[in-house]
């Protein structure tokens, strides 16, 4: 079965695990503090604090920027749960701004507007969170001016964008937003089993996601409350999470690291393969920003028009060629939890139309020519 995506692991990623696992320090070694420094360097970004997932990088997000109960938090509703968790999980209260038809990421329109309406109903959020879906960089300038006129914070969720450029700055530099978070799961560029970080260039933030993915815990002298009695004298001034990475992980994702360039370089020859030979009106592709690079952690097909038997028809027709294409994502607020808490049917129109035609086809490093070949075919006869 050829997925839509996953990892690529060479020689020296294995050695690198194992040099680790023959060592003292499976957790809190070197290498952690290691990948924090040399992703720092690569995306040129002050502090980088590794954790376990893309989800806590998000929670630890939410929590350092002092979300709260009742707060507000927008975010888009084609993205994965974990986008919208982190700010329930505090106790906010989270909306949604529909998408953009083209570039399938937020409507800088819509979040014009919405942002408008807010102001006067004194409900603006508190904190936006930008996913740059499938690799793509949302229009970042023009959102933190927004940001900046309506007072509010920005979080990057760059799960899909490790390695995307916008306007010559890596994702992740934190240009535009107060905080970048990653995922590094199996089937994102890079890899450390399950993990993720949390790049922004505020000492106070980093600080604060540091301490709360230790529990909350700290030993730096300097900040004690009371007198050290015993050699690992540590205090504990918040309630926070284990949200570390380990060591092995760390050594792995530090090797991945090393291939970021090359993986792009690849990822984005096989996007321009199929922009180039794909060429059935039926289907059209996510719109390029010019001034931006996308890491084509997906490549999503969408469906020029809403038609649910052909919808289907195209995962049965892959999935008898054993070719496994999935849809990121359904739109979250047509999933029973959202409808719990009161969303409904017909409030964010082009999300549900993606939801509804959208499709990723496999794009991975490794993905050879007779495959790709074959996914163009079939999309090409359909
Ligand atoms: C947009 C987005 N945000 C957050 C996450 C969560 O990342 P993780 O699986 O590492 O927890 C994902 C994972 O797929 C994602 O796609």
């Amino acid at each position: 079965m050829i997925p839509f995506s996953r990892q690529k692991i060479f020689d020296d990623d294995i050695k690198a695990v194992t040099k680790v696992l023959r060592s003292n320090y499976l957790t809190k070694g070197k290498k952690v503090p290691e990948f924090e420094k040399n992703l720092g360097k690569k995306l040129n970004v002050k502090y980088v604090i590794a954790c376990n997932s893309g989800s806590s990088a998000l929670l630890l997000a939410c929590r350092a920027l002092d979300l709260k109960k009742n707060d507000i938090v927008w975010t888009v509703p084609n993205t994965y749960a974990a986008s919208a968790n982190c700010a329930i999980e505090c106790g906010a209260k989270v909306d949604f701004v529909d998408i953009d038809p083209k570039t399938w990421n937020i409507s800088v329109k819509e979040l014009k507007n919405k942002l408008q309406k807010s102001k006067l109903k004194k409900k603006l959020p508190k904190i936006l969170i930008l996913v740059h879906l499938a690799g793509m960089p949302n229009q970042l300038d023009e959102i933190y001016q927004l940001s900046k006129k309506y007072k509010f914070k920005i979080i990057e969720d760059a799960s899909h964008a490790i390695g995307a450029h916008y306007k010559n700055n890596p994702i992740g530099n934190c240009k535009w937003s107060n905080i970048t978070v990653f995922s590094f799961h199996p089937v994102k560029i890079i890899t450390s089993g399950e993990g993720g970080a949390v790049t922004t260039n505020d000492k106070k933030l980093a600080d604060k996601v540091k301490l709360l993915r230790e529990n909350g815990i700290h030993s730096i002298k300097k900040k004690f409350k009371s007198q050290p009695y015993y050699p690992n004298y540590y205090e504990q001034v918040e309630t926070g999470f284990n949200f570390r990475m380990s060591d092995i992980s760390a050594a792995l994702v530090n090797s991945q690291l090393k291939k970021l360039d090359f993986f792009i370089n690849q990822r984005n020859e096989i996007a321009k393969k199929y922009l180039k030979k794909i060429n059935n009106s039926k289907f059209c592709f996510q719109e390029n920003i010019k001034t931006a690079k996308s890491s084509y952690h997906l490549f999503i097909v969408k469906l020029v028009n809403v038609n649910i038997d052909q919808y289907s028809k195209i995962y049965k027709i892959f999935k008898k060629n054993d070719i496994f294409i999935n849809l990121h994502y359904k739109a979250l607020h047509l999933n029973p939890f959202f409808k719990k808490i009161g969303f409904k049917k017909g409030q964010f129109p082009i999300s549900e139309n993606y939801s509804y035609t959208a499709f990723s086809i496999p794009i991975f490093v490794g993905l050879n020519e007779k495959n790709i070949k074959k996914i163009i075919n079939i999309l090409n006869n359909f």
